[in-house]
């Protein structure tokens, strides 16, 4: 069984994916890690972020591999520096390379071949994953979003305010939905759930209800 899930940053797509991976025994492939690996390496190496053929460069020596909720990129670990402010910004810098998405998406291919997965991210049920058994579009209101992600940055130390949040949580949704190569969208054949105000129990719920409905 293959599970889609896209939708905006903060939605809640990798909680509620991780979950629902769990409830049903599938392997969870977390898309977002793998450009920002690259953001990341771009950042390390000293590479230039204008410099589109340095990035091409880094991105196919990177070597990304997961270990449950664990992220390697190189042989090193790199769980929580991937998550930094500054890799998030620079995220969609490496995200709307047509030459690093084609080769993330062979990547994620691949992996979709040997296992039943549930992947979040963007472009899954549009571009990686067009024949999914379940797509999902999960969207929430930006101030929510922002909230969600403040409590995150709070948890890990992070100060930031919810207006400047709420304002790189627009600005990175805009360049992901305008981009040419994988952008954001909404497939039709999506289902749509608007998490704002619900638990994430009641998200994988209602998801529940679509995939045991279905069998
Ligand atoms: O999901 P997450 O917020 O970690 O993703 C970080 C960034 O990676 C997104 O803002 C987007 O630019 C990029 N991304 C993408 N395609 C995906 C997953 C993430 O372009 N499938």
């Amino acid at each position: 069984m293959q599970v889609a899930i896209d939708g905006p940053a903060g939605a809640g797509k990798s909680t509620i994916a991780k979950k629902l991976a769990a409830v049903y025994g599938m392997t969870y492939l977390d898309t977002g890690a793998m450009y920002r690996c690259i953001a990341h390496c771009v950042l390390n190496q000293g590479g230039n972020f204008e410099n589109t053929d340095d990035i091409i460069r880094i991105a196919e020596k990177a070597a990304i591999t997961f270990d449950g909720d664990r992220v390697f990129c190189n042989n090193k670990e790199v769980t929580e520096e991937i998550r930094t402010p500054l890799v998030s910004r620079h995220t969609s810098d490496v995200a709307c390379i047509r030459e690093v998405r084609e080769l993330l998406v062979r990547q994620q291919k691949a992996y979709a071949k040997d296992h039943a997965v549930v992947m979040d991210g963007r472009d899954i049920g549009s571009v990686v994953l067009p024949d999914a058994d379940f797509k999902f579009f999960l969207d929430a209101d930006v101030l929510e979003r922002a909230r969600r992600r403040k409590k995150e940055l709070d948890e890990r130390g992070i100060v930031k305010s919810l207006e400047k949040i709420a304002q790189e949580i627009n600005q990175r949704d805009d360049n992901d939905r305008n981009r040419e190569e994988g952008p954001l969208i909404q497939m039709a054949d999506a289902i749509v759930i608007d998490t704002t105000g619900k638990s994430i129990e009641q998200v994988c719920d209602a998801m529940r209800k679509y995939i045991d409905g279905a069998k």
